[in-house]
């Protein structure tokens, strides 16, 4: 089933065979859309993903946000990484994880590596400006020069941060149509606000941190009516439950 999906986003178009077992029907119903081609106007298919706390939390106040979902989720993130061109991180995730962005639970491709640093912050010792792998450093057009380790893509500032539909052109313009924004909590935030996410995974752990960084941080409302709502799947992933959102980004922009 994971082969015949990896073949669909390859561009071979293998048929997707019968869900047999609960697993299979699990990568059909998570996987099969981002196999497709996008259907917004802007040309590209965008996932999230967050692993939060039942409270809402993604990480500690202290930044530690390994791990608060368990090994399924892991393999499910690991899974989105290898279908989709580009990953995305905002300069806090790099900044305390150091991750690495690769695809190492699963078979497939590592994607690109896209880091938002608007202000040119981040030290060039983390591992994904040091391992060779393909890294973009977004970054505003008027930030420091950059010091080695990622190829540079100046972008426009937003009120916040950077354009990221000035991001999401930028990346369409290399080929790269299928991105995946893995956090933290302000970039997803910031990606919903701006209109831009097609499929929200929010995996709810069994966990309670009482305090620690929030997880997506959207601009205040005054009334439920002016919040997102959206068509929802929820599936099983161990001891976490999955929330599989289909936004509809015409609600959102
Ligand atoms: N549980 C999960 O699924 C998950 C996933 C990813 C990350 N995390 C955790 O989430 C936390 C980070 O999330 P987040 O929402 O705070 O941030 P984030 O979305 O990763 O990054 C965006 C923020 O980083 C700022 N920033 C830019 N350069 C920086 C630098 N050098 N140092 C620090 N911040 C910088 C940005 O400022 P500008 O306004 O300049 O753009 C923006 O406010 C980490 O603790 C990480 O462990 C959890």
């Amino acid at each position: 089933m994971w082969r015949a999906l990896l073949a669909r986003r390859g561009g071979a178009r293998a048929a997707l065979p019968a869900p047999a077992d609960a697993q299979a029907a699990l990568l059909r119903d998570l996987f099969a859309p981002l196999t497709e081609p996008p259907v917004a106007a802007d040309g590209a298919f965008v996932t999230a993903h967050l692993a939060q706390s039942l409270d809402g939390r993604i990480a500690t106040a202290a930044g530690v946000s390994r791990w608060i979902s368990g090994a399924a989720d892991i393999t499910h993130t690991h899974r989105l990484r290898a279908l989709h061109h580009a990953i995305i991180v905002g300069a806090g995730t790099v900044k305390h994880d150091d991750p690495r962005l690769t695809t190492r639970e699963v078979e497939g491709q590592c994607p690109v590596r896209v880091v938002l640093d608007t202000d040119r912050r981040l030290h060039h010792g983390h591992l994904v400006f040091q391992d060779g792998l393909p890294t973009l450093l977004a970054c505003a057009e008027d930030a420091a020069s950059p010091c080695g380790g990622a190829e540079i893509l100046r972008l426009p500032r937003a009120e916040r941060g950077l354009d990221l539909r000035a991001l999401v052109a930028a990346l369409r313009a290399r080929g790269l149509t299928h991105l995946f924004v893995e956090g933290g909590g302000v970039t997803v935030g910031r990606f919903l606000a701006a209109g831009l996410i097609d499929r929200l995974h929010v995996a709810v752990a069994p966990l309670l941190l009482g305090s620690g960084i929030p997880s997506l941080a959207l601009p205040g409302i005054d009334r439920p009516e002016q919040g997102i709502r959206f068509p929802m799947v929820v599936h099983r992933l161990g001891d976490d439950m999955l929330f599989d959102c289909a936004i509809d980004r015409r609600t959102t922009s």
